[in-house]
């Protein structure tokens, strides 16, 4: 594995009356995103203690003041989920009754994402659970990245600042030599995303017809468009089980595309993932380090940092400037 990361860029410092009122505090998420945030933001992270008490409940001590402060929360809902997500409200509680002045949750990766509708009878819509979790907690705003569907903003009542990471991708994805260059979403649900993708890089689309047939299992027989003798860019939110991708990527081959690349924001890479990437017939992964990559990895698997584009956010939103112009 690979990791292209920019060197920081300390965006504070013509700043500094505002930064004692600026505070970052992480969980046990993603500590490094963290301590990669503040390095380029040059401010330190806040001391704290998180950690287990013996029987495996949440212990939390913040050190640092918090009165009055901006304070932004770093904590991507990777696994072990469910266990982050309570430190998280936690977290949030614990800032809440320090009087914190603002406390934004800087969720990288939002989890539970895929549970965001009613679409059969007698099971919980988990997105929304969570979101009210936040809420109920302390959240003030959320910043995230590559929301499973836009749509999810709607669960907060407090703004919610999404970022893409597209752009991210992209600047290594253009020095990639492809040739006939295809880009092509593995469902549906995925088009808008591979659209953005294409038009960016003035190139096709195509599509794979994909059916879920449990947690973990994909079904594809179909695509839709041509791949045949093409260069294919796999664009996805994110990869869990690699089923998705390892499917895909397999038909594409079968319809004559030559080769296959993949561009996914969240490398959740869990349960078979791992022994399934390294079979699938793809020549590169790109993804972003949204949550923590632990273990043995692809050779092929390069990580680009989405810490650079959370600092200038957390920046923007500080000083109450406009987030959506990052993408402008
Ligand atoms: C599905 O709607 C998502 O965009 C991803 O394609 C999917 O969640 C990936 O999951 P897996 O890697 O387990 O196939």
């Amino acid at each position: 594995m690979s990791l292209i990361s920019t060197a920081p860029s300390p965006v504070f410092q013509d700043n500094l009356p505002q930064m004692d009122r600026f505070k970052m505090v992480t969980g046990t998420a993603h500590p490094d995103l963290a301590h990669e945030i503040a390095c380029h933001l040059d401010v330190p992270l806040a001391s704290a203690y998180v950690g287990r008490f013996p029987d495996g409940e949440i212990d939390i001590k913040v050190h640092d003041d918090m009165r009055g402060a901006d304070v932004f929360l770093i904590q991507p809902t990777c696994p072990p989920v469910n266990e982050y997500i309570l430190e998280t409200v936690l977290l949030l509680d614990t800032l809440r009754r320090a009087s914190a002045g603002r406390i934004t949750v800087v969720m990288p990766y939002f989890g539970y994402a895929r549970k965001d509708r009613k679409d059969e009878g007698r099971v919980p819509i988990s997105a929304k659970v969570v979101a009210n979790m936040l809420v109920a907690s302390g959240a003030n705003r959320v910043l995230t990245i590559d929301l499973h569907a836009q749509q999810i903003q709607g669960f907060f009542d407090i703004p919610v600042d999404h970022l893409w990471a597209r752009p991210v991708l992209q600047e290594v994805v253009r020095d990639m030599k492809m040739d006939n260059l295809t880009v092509c979403a593995p469902d549906v649900g995925a088009v808008k995303l591979a659209r953005a993708w294409a038009k960016n890089l003035d190139c096709g689309l195509a599509i794979v017809d994909k059916r879920r047939t449990s947690g973990d299992k994909v079904v594809m027989e179909n695509v839709i468009g041509d791949v045949d003798g093409c260069d294919i860019l796999l664009t996805d939110d994110m990869i869990s089980t690699a089923g998705t991708i390892a499917e895909a990527s397999r038909i594409l081959k079968d319809k004559g595309a030559k080769r296959v690349f993949i561009a996914a924001t969240h490398a959740v890479l869990c349960g078979p993932a791992r022994e399934r990437l390294a079979h699938a017939p793809v020549e590169q992964i790109l993804v972003t380090n949204t949550v923590p990559l632990r273990g043995d990895l692809p050779d092929n698997l390069t990580q680009v940092s989405i810490a650079p584009l959370l600092s200038r956010a957390i920046q923007r939103i500080h000083k109450e400037e406009s987030v959506s112009a990052l993408f402008d």
